[in-house]
């Protein structure tokens, strides 16, 4: 059997076929492709790649160390079974899960989560907020709140349920759809260059805002939730000092502060 049973001709035939086909017209040649360089299958024509695919592919296409074959063989053997990593257990996940500790995350964070996709991820950090928040106010023996994210302007999170209520770049792929009213704060970030008194001053609004959001429903704000840069929004940056006062607010108000590095 060939490695692929489809001609690169019939590609998009085939997929206008059956899917909406609203993309790039390339078809990637994926065993071609290399680095920073695709290669269209159709033509044989080089691209320069500066997509990454929205930064799936961070290290470029074919890069040398992915080509290991131990290493092709454990990821077909994992990717054949496709079992469930959060309930049953195997030496290939573990081995997964070293190796990505070892290399990308720093002793700081003492658990991992891992789940496919950036909305999805953070929408389980807001319902690690909800439960945890929730724990909190029943301690103190408040039933109910526990049901709200203060979020920023310029925000994007994501397009899945929950973030539809925090993502705010472009009402036209949100709007239509139904939202949760959270507290939305102005987003003090940096005009270039840099003025310190300007961005100062934006802060403090934003921060008046918070102080506003808290006092209304100190019970109901689980967590502030921020994109340290916020990319879709603009290639907006917050100054250290910003990030300093979220974490006091969170502190002082019982929130968690969440990052959206996606
Ligand atoms: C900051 C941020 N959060 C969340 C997401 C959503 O990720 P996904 O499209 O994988 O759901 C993105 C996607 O670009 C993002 O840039």
């Amino acid at each position: 059997m060939p490695k692929v049973e489809i001609a690169a001709d019939q590609a998009f035939p085939v997929l206008k076929e059956n899917i909406l086909v609203d993309g790039f017209h390339v078809v990637v040649d994926l065993e071609k492709s290399h680095g920073a360089v695709i290669v269209d299958a159709l033509e044989g024509k080089e691209y320069l790649d500066c997509y990454g695919y929205f930064a799936t592919l961070p290290v470029g296409h074919n890069h040398p160390k992915l080509g290991d074959e131990g290493f092709h063989e454990s990821l077909m053997t994992a990717a054949l079974a496709n079992p469930s990593n959060s309930d049953i257990y195997s030496r290939e996940f573990a081995a997964f899960v070293k190796g990505f500790r070892d290399l990308a995350v720093s002793d700081d964070f003492r658990y991992l989560f891992f789940v496919a996709g950036g909305g999805l991820a953070v929408e389980n950090t807001m319902k690690a907020a909800f439960d945890w928040k929730a724990q909190q106010n029943r301690a103190r023996g408040i039933e109910g709140g526990a049901d709200k994210i203060l979020h920023f302007r310029d925000a994007f999170h994501g397009r899945t349920g929950y973030t539809l209520s925090v993502t705010n770049t472009d009402p036209t792929k949100t709007d239509d759809f139904p939202q949760f009213d959270w507290p939305r704060i102005s987003s003090p970030y940096i005009d270039f260059p840099l003025d310190e008194a300007t961005v100062a001053a934006k802060e403090e609004k934003a921060c008046t805002e918070i102080e506003s959001a808290f006092e209304r429903d100190p019970d109901g704000i689980a967590a502030i939730l921020i994109e340290p840069i916020q990319a879709e929004g603009g290639d907006h940056r917050f100054r250290p000092e910003f990030f300093a006062r979220l974490r006091e607010y969170a502190d002082r108000f019982e929130a968690l502060l969440i990052f959206d590095e996606v």
